[in-house]
């Protein structure tokens, strides 16, 4: 019996904050370095005292046993960036995570329809009173899993045991239409991932014309027109959209400030 509820999720609530900056933060480094993130976004959270303890009751083991009490969602847009994933948290296997067990709900989906691919992994919480190994569940899914996991879900929220079949089908049909939406989506990756690129491209040129226009400016060496003048230029070009003239405005400044150590 637990006593103190509190207390026995303070490491869990602490897992789920950790685990999602880790993973977090890979997102981030992809869009630092300008590439295509397999990641989306993510999501945590810490299960319900009344959950954790009908599914230790329905499962007949102890509360520590639950595998889900700290939940880990990453989302990924395509169905292809679901093995990066995973195979990124192999990586990490052995290091900052053990991987306990993997369920590929995706080759072989649920009857219910329901497919993502889970990884439970045991996890090392440093707390104040000492070290705590607790278990956590990774779910991997795409967008359109997403979406039909969580209307799937308040449906059997509401309805229970008592799901009436018509519904319980028409769930299964729109699973089969957002697991076809993945496979189209899949095709057209390329051009996804193209247009996502050259987007991130542009916007990381923005903010690198931006930095050399102050970079000349507050070297004091630059005439505050001409100053004026560059900034002009950008604001016209950006307005334009045109990503070629971007580019060279960008060459442009940069031979400035070479030229302005070189003098
Ligand atoms: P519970 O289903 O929670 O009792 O867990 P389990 O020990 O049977 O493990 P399983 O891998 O089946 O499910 C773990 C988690 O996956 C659940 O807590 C849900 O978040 C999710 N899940 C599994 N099956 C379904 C499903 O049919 N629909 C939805 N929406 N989610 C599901
Ligand atoms: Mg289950």
């Amino acid at each position: 019996m637990i006593k103190n509820w509190d207390e026995f999720l303070l490491p869990y609530e602490q897992a789920v904050e950790e685990l999602k900056t880790k993973f977090k933060s890979i997102r981030r480094e992809f869009r630092v370095m300008n590439e295509y993130s397999p990641i989306e976004f993510v999501t945590g959270r810490v299960k319900k005292i009344s959950s954790i303890i009908e599914k230790a009751r329905r499962k007949s083991v102890d509360p520590e046993c639950v595998e889900d009490i700290a939940g880990i969602r990453i989302i990924c847009q395509l169905v292809d960036d679901i093995p990066l994933v995973v195979e990124h948290i192999r990586s990490r296997n052995g290091k900052d995570m053990e991987i306990v067990v993997e369920r590929d709900y995706i080759t072989h989906m649920k009857e219910s329809g329901y497919r993502s691919y889970h990884i439970i992994i045991s996890y090392v919480v440093h707390t104040a009173y000492g070290n705590k190994k607790i278990l956590a569940e990774i779910q991997i899914r795409t967008l359109a899993m997403n979406f039909w996991a969580t209307i799937e879900h308040s449906i059997n929220y509401k309805f229970g045991e008592n799901m009436p079949e018509d519904l319980r089908k028409r769930l299964i049909d729109s699973g089969e239409i957002a697991s076809k939406l993945d496979e189209e989506m899949s095709k057209i990756k390329f051009e996804i991932v193209d247009s996502q690129e050259f987007f991130m491209t542009r916007s990381a040129l923005v903010a690198r014309v931006i930095k050399q226009i102050q970079t000349l400016f507050f070297s004091g060496n630059v005439e505050k027109a001409e100053i004026t003048q560059l900034q002009e230029e950008f604001y016209h070009i950006r307005e334009q959209g045109n990503i070629e003239e971007l580019k060279q405005l960008n060459k442009k400044l940069e031979l400035m400030i070479q030229k302005l150590y070189l003098d």
